[in-house]
């Protein structure tokens, strides 16, 4: 048996003294611990009598609760302690992941495919995604009630101003930045235009309302088709990273003469021989720059030539990670997304 009343006199003056974690801990062991002198206390108390039993019990349980409080206050005023706080850095924890974030497929196939470009001295050129009727349309030789607009179904914007000349659209395609930019610059140039455009169509696997066209101007002196060839052969090989057949087939678009539409078809080369794997798949439409289109913006129509395309985004990136339905880039379903 110990005396309590001593006990407790010992255990407030030596709790004054701590003064950091380690020297806490050892007082808690001494007095609070399970060989502490009052759990030894606690367990002799069954050979006493009931009564005694009950009277040093609740003794020993004042004291213990005291010394409990004692305790946790020192470890507050000790963890308050700024000193303290920097001596208990631990450095072997593990450091705590920090969740990064990354790039949306269409943005990684737009950087891919304008990288490839940029390799091949194209510069990058950004337009509006509101724009006018004047170079969506009339500037590339689609008047109004031409039938060619119907393969754009367009979306208008509604405008009470009078005084503007030419009404307002979502853009249908990147083209109109043809005009623009050769309203502004001197051949020989070459640029690409990725951006947003707009149609006015039912969604399926294959069309959104919303989608990206990277357009491609290149004018100079004897530029042909077959220069054309060569740089969209270079770049489909560079963006699949495998050997890629492209094709011309006849087409039309009324800002080029002639006008094409290009289709690849992807070839993986095996140990033995080259195989066909896939059917060949439409990626763009193009063709040489129609001269109407040099002479509406003041160049010298018979010195200049160049060949234009624009070139579907989502087209590409479905190719390329195997996507099977265009609304899943839009559909912000991160199950989908965490893939890239
Ligand atoms: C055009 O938009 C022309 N401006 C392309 C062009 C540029 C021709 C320069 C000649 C010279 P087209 O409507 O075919 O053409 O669209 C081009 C590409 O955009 C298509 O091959 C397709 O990949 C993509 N595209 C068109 N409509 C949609 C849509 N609703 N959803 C997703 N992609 C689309």
């Amino acid at each position: 048996m110990i005396d309590l009343g001593q006990f407790k006199k010992e255990a407030k003056n030596s709790i004054s003294l701590v003064k950091n974690t380690s020297d806490l801990e050892k007082w808690r062991i001494k007095y609070l611990g399970r060989k502490s002198a009052l759990s030894l206390f606690f367990n002799s108390l069954s050979k006493l009598p009931l009564i005694e039993k009950k009277k040093q019990g609740q003794k020993a349980n004042v004291i213990r609760k005291l010394l409990s409080s004692l305790y946790k206050e020192k470890r507050a005023g000790i963890e308050s302690n700024s000193s303290f706080s920097s001596n208990f850095i631990d450095i072997t924890r593990p450091g705590e992941k920090v969740h990064q974030g990354h790039l949306h497929p269409l943005s990684l196939t737009i950087r891919d495919i304008t990288d490839s470009f940029q390799k091949m001295g194209f510069s990058i050129i950004e337009g509006p995604e509101i724009e006018t009727e004047y170079y969506n349309f009339d500037a590339l030789n689609i008047p109004a009630g031409h039938p060619a607009r119907e393969m754009w179904d367009t979306l208008w914007i509604k405008s009470e101003a009078k005084s503007q000349k030419s009404k307002m659209l979502l853009r249908t395609h990147t083209s109109p930045m043809q005009v623009r930019f050769m309203e502004t610059h001197q051949p020989p140039f070459r640029i690409i235009v990725p951006g947003k455009c707009f149609r006015y169509e039912a969604t399926d696997a294959s069309h959104e309302i919303q989608f990206h066209q990277i357009e491609g101007l290149m004018v100079g002196e004897n530029i042909n088709l077959s220069n054309f060839k060569a740089i969209i052969e270079e770049v489909v090989k560079d963006i699949f990273k495998q050997k890629v057949l492209v094709r011309f087939r006849p087409s039309y678009f009324p800002f080029v003469s002639p006008g094409v539409e290009v289709d690849i078809k992807l070839k993986k080369e095996t140990k033995k021989k080259i195989q066909d794997t896939k059917e060949w798949l439409e990626i763009m439409g193009a063709g040489m720059v129609h001269p109407d289109l040099f002479k509406r913006v003041g160049y010298e129509a018979n010195r200049w030539q160049g060949f234009a395309f624009g070139l579907g985004v989502e087209r590409i990136a479905m190719i390329k990670y195997h996507i099977d339905d265009i609304r899943l880039f839009f559909s912000s379903d991160i199950r989908f997304l965490e893939q890239f």
